[in-house]
């Protein structure tokens, strides 16, 4: 159910003796956008607009964000009911083809996804070419640009049952390399997949089990990690997405496109801050302590980690259902007692009714109960933007499918202002004083 956007009106822009009539495109909820397009050949102007933060790069409908009023909603449905009533394998069906699954087209997508989910024999070599203190990330970095070079058979971005077949192979095959990630990391043989099991419990498996002892899956656990995997499934036209789209719009492979969007969600301002926010609770130690930290935080001396988004000036909707997770891991776990888990309600607690916070518009977001739930579950901190990046790959790869069938896309190619040198003549290296 896409909504073609409706114009709404125009704004009249103004430059100099110049006027431009710039219509107005209203989508099926959220801002209306000023469509430029027309403006540089009308001005000779261009907009300038450092960060995005007004400008709308794309058409895309697959996901709304409504920060103010804490909204996300995925081809409509809100992410609270998508966590507590769907699966993840559901969710990748939504945002991959626009509508959740009748009975029978999830058995069929659920089982090509498991169909997909080995990698080639030769392709295990390429983990063994890093070093065994190489971080996690930067296997994922290079192993998934790899894949480029193993499945030419879907590389044909113009044709859309390749691009089909190269999305599934993605979804399927990153938690067989995330997991592979891991156990190289703690220099433990690779677990093969198994097709027998849903699959967020085949990744922990993969992930846990060793030779000596198969892993025994606790299904609170597999219910917690298929959510965390459905909470990090897609978030609009964030730093990574716009970077895979970006990259795509070259006709770069989407496996190139994927890897470097896990390029930019490497970056501790995206992907990194479950762990800063997890660290800052072990350093905070005990809830008595907090009065102290929110001390520093007023004087400035550190960042509440986990608090505050550039989007959302509400509850992040993710960060209520991540709290529930943190519980039912905790209990599962026998850690309900945690310290750290202690320290991080008593201090949600007192932000949310610190006024320096309320001003602020500072509510918890997801990172601030993932690292918690994510380290109960055994995972190490050098894996938290793995995961994530495990879970964002249907929404990269459905975000470029989107892309690729739109008829107005063209090559990305933002402009400048230039403040470098005008133009000079060459000075020979002789007469340079
Ligand atoms: N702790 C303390 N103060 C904060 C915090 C925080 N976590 N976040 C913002 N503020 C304060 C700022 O100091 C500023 O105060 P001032 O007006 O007195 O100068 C005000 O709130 C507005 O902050 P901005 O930096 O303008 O907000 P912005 O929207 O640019 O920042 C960001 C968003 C980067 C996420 C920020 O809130 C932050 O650094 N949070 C901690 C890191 C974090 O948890 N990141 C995860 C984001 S979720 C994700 O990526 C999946």
């Amino acid at each position: 159910m896409t909504e073609a956007p409706k114009t709404a009106g125009t704004a009249t822009l103004t430059l100099g003796d110049k006027s431009v009539e710039l219509p107005v495109l209203s989508g099926s909820t959220g801002p209306d956008v000023v469509d430029i397009r027309k403006m540089y050949g009308a001005t000779g102007a261009f907009t300038f607009d450092p960060g995005f933060t007004s400008t709308a790069s794309c058409e895309s409908a697959l996901t709304y964000i409504d920060g103010d009023e804490g909204i996300l909603l995925h081809r409509g449905y809100p992410i609270d009911q998508l966590a507590s009533k769907s699966t993840f394998v559901e969710v990748c069906h939504l945002l991959l083809h626009g509508e959740l699954p009748s009975a029978s087209e999830f058995e069929s997508f659920e089982r090509s996804v498991t169909m997909h989910t080995m990698l080639h024999s030769q392709f295990d070599r390429f983990f063994e070419g890093f070093r065994r203190d190489a971080h996690p990330m930067a296997i994922m970095v290079g192993t998934v640009g790899a894949l480029s070079a193993f499945y030419h058979d879907s590389l044909d971005i113009h044709d859309p049952v390749q691009r089909n077949i190269s999305a599934i192979r993605l979804i399927a095959k990153m938690p067989t390399i995330a997991a592979r990630a891991y156990k190289y990391h703690v220099g433990q043989p690779f677990v093969s997949p198994r097709n027998d099991l849903n699959y967020a419990e085949n990744f922990l498996r993969m992930c846990f089990a060793v030779p000596a002892e198969d892993y025994v899956i606790d299904p609170a656990l597999a219910r917690a990690m298929d959510r965390i995997l459905i909470l990090h499934a897609d978030h609009e036209q964030n730093a990574s997405t716009s970077t895979v789209r970006l990259a795509g719009s070259s006709g770069a492979n989407p496996f190139a496109c994927i890897a470097a969007g896990i390029a930019c969600l490497w970056g501790p301002s995206h992907g990194g801050a479950n762990e800063e926010a997890l660290n800052m609770l072990k350093e905070i130690g005990t809830p008595e302590n907090i009065p102290d930290f929110i001390a520093g935080v007023k004087d400035r001396r550190h960042k509440l980690m986990g608090f505050g988004h550039r989007v959302y000036k509400n509850y992040d909707p993710r960060a209520r259902v991540m709290k529930e997770s943190a519980d039912e891991v905790l209990a599962a776990t026998g850690r309900i007692n945690d310290p750290l888990f202690q320290v991080a309600k008593e201090l949600e607690k007192v932000a949310l009714n610190d006024e320096y916070f309320i001003e602020r518009k500072l509510f918890p977001n997801v990172d601030f109960y993932s690292g918690i739930t994510l380290s109960a579950m055994g995972f190490p901190t050098t894996m938290f933007t793995v995961l994530f990046a495990l879970a964002r790959t249907v929404g990269w790869i459905a975000q470029w499918q989107e892309m690729m069938e739109d008829p107005s896309q063209k090559i990305g190619r933002p402009r400048q202002l230039y403040t470098g040198p005008t133009e000079r003549d060459y000075v020979p290296i002789s007469q340079r004083g």
